[in-house]
């Protein structure tokens, strides 16, 4: 088995097939292109861009020239696609009544979105803080599990991403999010990578002699405060098998470490269940949530968390200018009404079959594709051989010219995320561009 470089998402931007595909792209694209290069400060995988977007429309996105492209990246907030007319009528209206909501006043529309998280999240969770984006959500969770636990060392996995502030690529493991940056959070121990839990342990049991050793390092220690980790890590890695997770579970009880899951991209409804964790067997003592919770317009993310954990009520968790946004709760108070009435747990799972379905007959003729995952509606392709992260790349361009725009995981995992309120029709011509790039490609 190959090492995948340390990445979430191969950085496209800095591909030299980048020049080629800039040539293709019209006078007035570039020009903005390039003044975008003037304004923002250039970052991996941000500035320079790939293309301009003029607007955004269920699963499509229209650029400057008028292009279409099917988004299956989305940055994985877009469960109801892009400008859903319930989210932003939602969104319209609270901007009329209470734009904004400032610190020390509760506002009607965030109680009921904190009172509506506390009854769908797994029990005994029921007790939420906002915040106005996944990382500071994450940190909230962190500062939490410090202050109820008296304790501040944290286990988490290499190759994770939980956000992209210091303190979050403290408990992440991606090589990308902290090189140059120095020194990281102190007492942010790392455990090897699910990905290579059979690579480790070796074929007999190796999930089961990895929570053994998870159980072992809590045991010995005996002073961390927190273990977080995504249960779903999206389509580089196939999930851990049943057992795993509430093996993980019992061992962070037994030693006094609470468990946070982070669902920030795997929560509401894209895995075919509300929460990931719903399928895993275990239940965490924090859940974070963010990315779709904003119905894809709102910055907005929460964490919801066992009652028990209501003990820090001295200590600013997250004291964040948009914390109780009305706005932002607005948003997600109609995204999840729009997941009930338009059944869009069920639909994830239809498409998820139908999306499987498409890979399979892909995968029996393209011997460049080593592996086909899927878990909900969220795909993975798995490029294999010696060449594989700049045939992914390839394949990422050759898809962008037919219109359709998705990311790159681990370098070499092509990672589908479509909206689930796509069209059956839209859904099956992606998977033809798809096709036709792998043909192209071969
Ligand atoms: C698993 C996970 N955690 C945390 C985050 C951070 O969320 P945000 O970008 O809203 O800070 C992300 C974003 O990609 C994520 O995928």
């Amino acid at each position: 088995m190959s090492a995948a470089p340390d990445a979430s998402e191969g950085d496209v931007n800095s591909s030299p097939l980048r020049a080629r595909w800039r040539a293709g792209l019209s006078a007035a694209t570039r020009a903005l292109l390039d003044e975008d290069e003037r304004h923002f400060l250039h970052q991996s995988l941000s500035t320079p861009c790939l293309d301009v977007i003029e607007r955004a429309e269920g699963a499509t996105l229209i650029d400057v020239d008028g292009r279409r492209i099917l988004d299956f990246h989305g940055n994985s907030v877009h469960q109801l696609g892009h400008g859903h007319p319930a989210v932003v009528a939602a969104i319209k209206a609270e901007m009329d009544r209470l734009p904004f909501s400032p610190r020390r006043y509760a506002n009607r529309t965030a109680i009921a979105l904190a009172r509506r998280l506390g009854e769908i999240a797994p029990a005994p969770l029921s007790k939420c803080l906002f915040a106005p984006s996944g990382a500071a959500a994450v940190s909230i969770a962190l500062k939490l599990a410090r202050v109820a636990t008296g304790r501040h060392k944290t286990l988490s996995f290499w190759d994770a991403f939980h956000g992209a502030n210091l303190d979050t690529i403290g408990v992440g493991g991606e090589a990308l999010f902290r090189k140059a940056l120095g020194p990281m959070a102190p007492g942010a121990e790392h455990l090897p990578p699910l990905r290579l839990v059979e690579r480790l342990f070796g074929p007999d049991r190796p999930f089961e002699r990895f929570a053994d050793m998870i159980d072992y390092v809590l045991g010995v220690q005996g002073d961390v405060g927190a273990l977080i980790a995504e249960p779903m890590r999206w389509t580089t890695v196939e999930p851990a098998p049943p057992g795993f997770w509430p093996r993980v579970r019992d061992a962070c009880t037994r030693h006094g470490a609470l468990l946070i899951f982070d669902e920030i991209p795997s929560g509401l409804a894209r895995t075919g269940t509300m929460f990931g964790c719903e399928q895993t067997g275990a239940t965490p003592d924090i859940l974070v949530l963010g990315k779709g919770l904003g119905g894809g317009v709102m910055p907005m993310a929460a964490i919801v968390a066992d009652a028990k954990l209501d003990v820090a009520g001295d200590t600013a968790l997250g004291h964040y200018t948009h914390e109780k946004s009305p706005l932002g709760a607005a948003a997600a108070l109609a995204t999840l009404d729009a997941i009930d009435k338009e059944g869009l747990i069920d639909r994830a799972r239809a498409l998820g079959a139908r999306g499987m379905a498409h890979l399979a007959r892909l995968r029996a003729k393209a011997p460049m594709i080593a592996a086909v995952r899927g878990l909900g509606c969220y795909f993975g392709v798995e490029i294999g051989g010696a060449g594989a992260p700049g045939l992914a790349d390839r394949l990422l361009y050759a898809c962008l010219e037919r219109g359709l725009s998705f990311k790159i995981g681990g370098g070499t995992v092509l990672t589908l995320c479509p909206p689930l309120t796509i069209a059956d029709e839209e859904f099956d011509r992606a998977f033809a561009i798809l096709e036709a790039a792998f043909d192209a490609v071969a």
